[in-house]
């Protein structure tokens, strides 16, 4: 993407071609459902008893596929992705996510960015829930960091409707290290009104967690630098490595019947297009915050970072046959469809009616932001950082919305490349894109439209939490400021980016 400059290349080691391996021989892992350890008391009504998790971060060692060796990782439980966390709509959590790991990093931190100087601890760890209503002293703000040896307690009440929410760390200026070590995982939010759907659960009901990584040839996580010693920090990574929870080319055995897959990008930077050629229908019924208004039948999957389909594949046509997911046409796993199924014959059919998306108004929103998303270059085009509004993660609050009101946020990206936007707290409508004449906004500092206005995809006409802001055009978003009051933060999602000055805070202020 970003190969106009003439700086050194890359000197990271010698990488792996993981292509050379063969494909589907490892199972696909499923992540265990995290347990909690006892009850405490509901920070909301200490009279009452909420469950109570303990979640350590630790260094342990995986196999990422047959033929490679074991892989040196980080991660919630010892595992990556992290344990599953499942709850209820309304039933509140508490996690004590505690920082056990060694004192020194071991991918390539750099020290000229903004909160990782060298006076900073090396390992640095705090945990946002990505999609979750939280309150500000649990939502991992990136400056809220602990170190090795130390523990946090966060809050989840989970007052929000059934969706997939995943949990990862949200340390300043080391974030895309820490996850690409390893540091992720699902968090489920269930209701009622969900289940009453009769979509496909239990083992009919799976997560698939994907993000790209890079290996050596020792098997160990090769993160790129940038050949200047100073700032090792590159602007964005792609792997060739495409790893499905945590396994290189898995393979899954399906019955033939109807399967929920809940799918989250959680890679660093790569935007993924999935398609099945020789597959059943891909019909997507849930976005980032849950449920769509009706399935919507799709040839590919656009899944920008950090964004979460909730997609439906029906194999019962498909007995004895095998097929492939792809990514921009190269494999990703294998299904294998069984000749019977051992079925209860529950979910033979979708219903055409899923969960009511009342259509946000635009004229509820009490203030409209025009903020721009900016790439800033060095002489040679080399990026050097990623602006939100021509402002610094440390200069004065410029967003601050007061609680329970609406507001519509415009973002102009002036950008070559689609940046996922993410709002924490709140969840939001994509009122439409449009193109405007990005040199004439440089020039005079107004936007001026050049083409039709475009609504979402009917993929994305749901509830969102993050958006594809896409190049040269002004993508628009309506959100409600409900829950707390408090400091939250709003960023770009490629982590290269949010680690480079490409976030700021966020002020709900009280009504
Ligand atoms: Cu998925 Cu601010 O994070
Ligand atoms: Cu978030
Ligand atoms: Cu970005």
């Amino acid at each position: 993407m970003h190969q106009r400059g003439s700086r050194p290349a890359p000197r990271f080691r010698t990488q792996l071609n993981t292509k050379s391996l063969p494909p589907f021989v490892d199972p696909l892992p499923i992540p265990e459902i995290a347990k909690p350890t006892g009850e405490r008391p509901d920070p909301y009504s200490p009279g009452s008893k909420i469950p109570y998790y303990r979640i350590p971060m630790r260094p342990f060692e995986a196999k990422i596929h047959r033929d490679m060796k074991p892989t040196r990782l980080w991660g919630y439980d010892g595992a990556s992705p992290g344990p599953t966390i499942e709850t209820r709509s309304g039933q509140g959590l508490l996690v004590e996510w505690a920082n056990d790991l060694p004192a020194s990093h071991f991918l390539p931190i750099d020290h000229s960015i903004h909160g990782a100087e060298a006076d900073k601890p090396e390992v640095r760890t705090v945990v946002h829930l990505h999609g979750g209503k939280v309150p500000p002293d649990s939502d991992g703000y990136p400056e809220s960091w602990f170190v090795p040896g130390k523990s946090v307690v966060c809050h989840y009440p989970n007052h929000q409707e059934a969706a997939m929410l995943w949990y990862h760390d949200h340390a300043l200026g080391i974030n895309r290290l820490n996850i690409f070590a390893g540091l992720l995982g699902a968090f489920i939010v269930r209701d009622e009104f969900e289940e009453s759907l009769g979509l496909p659960r239990g083992k009919y009901e799976i997560p698939l967690i994907l993000y790209d990584r890079i290996f050596d040839l020792e098997s160990q996580l090769n993160y790129p630098i940038s050949g200047d010693d100073k700032k090792p920090w590159t602007p964005e990574v792609f792997g060739d490595a495409l790893l499905v929870n945590g396994k290189l080319f898995p393979y899954l055995d399906v019955e033939p019947r109807m399967y929920r897959f809940r799918m989250l990008n959680g890679a660093n930077a790569r935007l993924m297009h999935l398609t099945m050629p020789d597959g059943p229908a891909l019909r997507q019924i849930g976005t980032d915050q849950g449920l769509l208004a009706a399935p919507v039948q799709l040839q590919r999957l656009n899944l920008a970072p950090a964004e979460r389909m909730d997609v439906i594949i029906d194999f019962s046509e498909l007995a004895g046959a095998k097929v492939v997911l792809r990514n921009d046409n190269l494999p990703v796993m294998e299904f294998r469809v069984g000749r019977s199924g051992t079925g209860n014959g529950d979910a033979k059919k979708l219903p055409d009616r899923l969960r009511p998306v009342p259509k946000m108004d635009e004229r509820s929103a009490v203030k409209t932001r025009m903020l721009s998303l900016v790439e800033v270059d060095d002489l040679v085009q080399q990026p050097v950082t990623m602006l939100l509004n021509n402002t610094h993660w440390k200069m004065p609050v410029t967003e601050n919305p007061v609680l329970n009101s609406t507001e519509i946020w415009g973002l102009l990206n002036t950008t070559d490349d689609a940046h996922p936007i993410h709002l924490h707290l709140v969840r939001f409508q994509i009122l439409d894109r449009r193109r405007f004449d990005v040199p004439n906004y440089w020039r005079t500092g107004t936007v001026s439209y050049t083409g039709p206005v475009e609504a979402p995809e009917p993929g994305e006409a749901g509830w969102k939490d993050t958006v594809r802001a896409d190049p040269g055009m002004v993508t628009r978003i309506i959100a409600k400021f409900e829950g707390f009051p408090g400091r939250y933060v709003w960023h770009c999602h490629i982590l290269e980016h949010e680690d480079n000055e490409m976030m700021r805070p966020f002020d709900v202020l009280p009504a």
